[in-house]
């Protein structure tokens, strides 16, 4: 069975990557944020402001729960890496992949969006938070791939060549 976490800071490429991987694999694509949505039927701002943070980590750890023992290549929310049980969860069966991208790339992504609340905030936060981060998603991860100045299908490559 194969299964493939993609983690990664906010605008790092997981759901574009995911995507394509999975294409590539011949196997399923699942991407957390939108299970979560789909499940609750609200979108991720309206849960942050009616459940919080935390009664959103709640949901994102079941999402994982749920997609347990499936062969798929699963994109992640940013946040994934905020409760080590999410690890012990994705250890069980599968290969965790860390999309690396600097904080500049991210910026010039992401821009002003407002879908995401943890990055709509101030640039001092969002930049304290890409730096707390960062070694979390190291330790997190079986496999760092940098992504910046990179196709997706030289990152796909990449990917298919460490499994
Ligand atoms: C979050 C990242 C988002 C989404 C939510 C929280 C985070 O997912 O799960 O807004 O804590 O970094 P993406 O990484 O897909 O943007």
């Amino acid at each position: 069975m194969m299964k493939i976490y993609l983690i990664g800071f906010m605008g790092s490429g997981k759901s574009s990557v995911g995507k394509n991987l999975a294409t590539s694999l011949g196997i399923s694509f699942f991407d957390t944020d939108s299970y979560i949505e789909e499940y609750t039927e609200k979108a991720i701002p309206a849960i942050f402001a009616d459940e919080g943070e935390e009664g959103f980590r709640h949901y994102e750890s079941n999402a994982l729960e749920q997609l347990s023992g499936i062969e798929a290549v699963v994109a992640t929310g940013g946040g994934i890496i905020e409760k080590t049980r999410n690890k012990d969860i994705m250890d069980e069966d599968g290969i965790i992949v860390y999309l690396h991208t600097n904080f500049e790339t991210i910026s010039q992504r992401l821009q002003e969006d407002k879908n995401r609340p943890l990055w709509n905030q101030d640039l001092n936060k969002r930049k304290a938070l890409y730096e707390r981060r960062l070694p979390m998603y190291k330790q997190f991860s079986h496999y760092i791939v940098e992504t910046d100045d990179k196709e997706v299908e030289d990152i796909i490559y990449e990917i298919e060549d460490v499994m």
